[in-house]
């Protein structure tokens, strides 16, 4: 593959929402959230639009990668919804940060997104197509929770996560997967007012069957995970981190647990931001990168895992 990460940024909006914030109006508890999930508070938008956050972690991943505007002729987004349906955060993006490019758009992954992303740069890239990509994670979660349903809006945060991808070899393998179903995850849309359509309307929320997730969730990341390093003949001590989609503290002991791997090589920060979609593993990734925790050639595995229902992982070797 031919891409490599030479920069990372992120961005949360101000507001913390703590477990005890929710108990303010919904039938839950602090302890409840805490052993079931390891989510401790979130972050939600407030007066920040998703652009800005978009924004600022996009300055930020230009600026760890000693990058300007006019070094950037990519964009990819994913998102489940930016701040318009139309027209595409990619194209508001582009104006805001004064890059002017024409190959760019925003994917809907749900929380796979980053690595189906990377995919997309990989390609771009090794076609030379592009020399310089801005790959942004921004979701705005607390706009599409059901503010009334205690099983699935305490899980959820916003954030917005970055990176930039030049030509290089930082990336060993990546593999995607799709199932294609909605029944335990989706989120409907907002009523229209034609007066012909005779579908079936989903309710413009999050809906989850959390338990059928969690179960979908162990075996992906296990599978994805161990399939990816035997290709690649290697074994779980050859990963010095592993970034797992932040859901669930227990999704992640479990497959650590079976990969036989210590706590530390697991880090998370859901605690701090819960289920931030496809912004979660950039934003721990940056996290990760700017305490300085990676060193050169630190192979690292992604694994991701979410509404689609799709899967995701890729094996990269740090490389800046
Ligand atoms: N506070 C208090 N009680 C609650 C709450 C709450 N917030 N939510 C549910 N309960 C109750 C339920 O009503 C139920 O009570 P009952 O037994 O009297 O009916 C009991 O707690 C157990 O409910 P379960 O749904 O069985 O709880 P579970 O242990 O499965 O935990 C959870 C629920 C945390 C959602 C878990 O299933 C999970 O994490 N699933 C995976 C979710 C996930 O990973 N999503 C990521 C993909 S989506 C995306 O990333 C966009």
């Amino acid at each position: 593959m031919g891409f490599k990460i030479c920069g990372t940024g992120s961005s949360v909006p101000e507001t913390v929402v703590t477990n005890n914030d929710l108990t303010a109006f919904l039938d839950t508890s602090d302890e409840w959230i805490k052993t079931r999930t390891g989510i401790c508070e979130r972050r939600v938008m407030k007066s920040e639009t998703l652009l800005d956050l978009a924004e600022k972690a996009s300055l930020e991943a230009m600026r760890s990668a000693g990058l300007m505007s006019s070094d950037i002729d990519m964009i990819i987004i994913s998102s489940l919804q930016g701040d318009f349906i139309s027209p595409s955060m990619c194209c508001l993006l582009s104006a805001k940060l004064g890059i002017n490019c024409t190959h760019m758009f925003d994917i809907n992954m749900g929380c796979s997104g980053f690595i189906f992303a990377l995919d997309m740069a990989d390609s771009y890239l090794t076609a030379k197509k592009a020399t310089a990509v801005l790959i942004v994670c921004a979701e705005g979660m607390s706009r599409m929770t059901d503010w009334t349903d205690r099983k699935t809006c305490i899980l959820f945060g916003d954030a917005a996560g970055a990176v930039i991808c030049v030509p290089g070899d930082g990336c060993i393998d990546l593999s995607l997967n799709i199932k294609g179903s909605y029944e335990h995850l989706y989120v409907g849309r907002s009523p229209n007012n034609s007066p012909f359509e005779q579908t079936e309307e989903y309710p413009p929320f999050l809906h989850m069957n959390g338990q059928e997730i969690y179960k979908f969730a162990v075996e992906a990341i296990t599978n994805d995970i161990q399939r990816l390093l035997d290709k690649n003949a290697m074994t779980p001590n050859d990963i010095a981190y592993f970034f797992i989609h932040q859901a669930n503290m227990r999704i992640i002991d479990s497959a650590r647990q079976k990969l036989g791997q210590p706590e530390d090589k697991f880090p998370h920060n859901l605690e701090f931001y819960g289920n931030t979609s496809s912004a979660s593993i950039p934003l721990l990734l940056d996290e990760i990168n700017r305490a300085g925790l990676l060193e050169k050639d630190d192979r690292i595995l992604l694994s991701a895992f979410g509404s689609g229902l799709t899967t995701s992982a890729c094996i990269l070797n740090w490389s800046f």
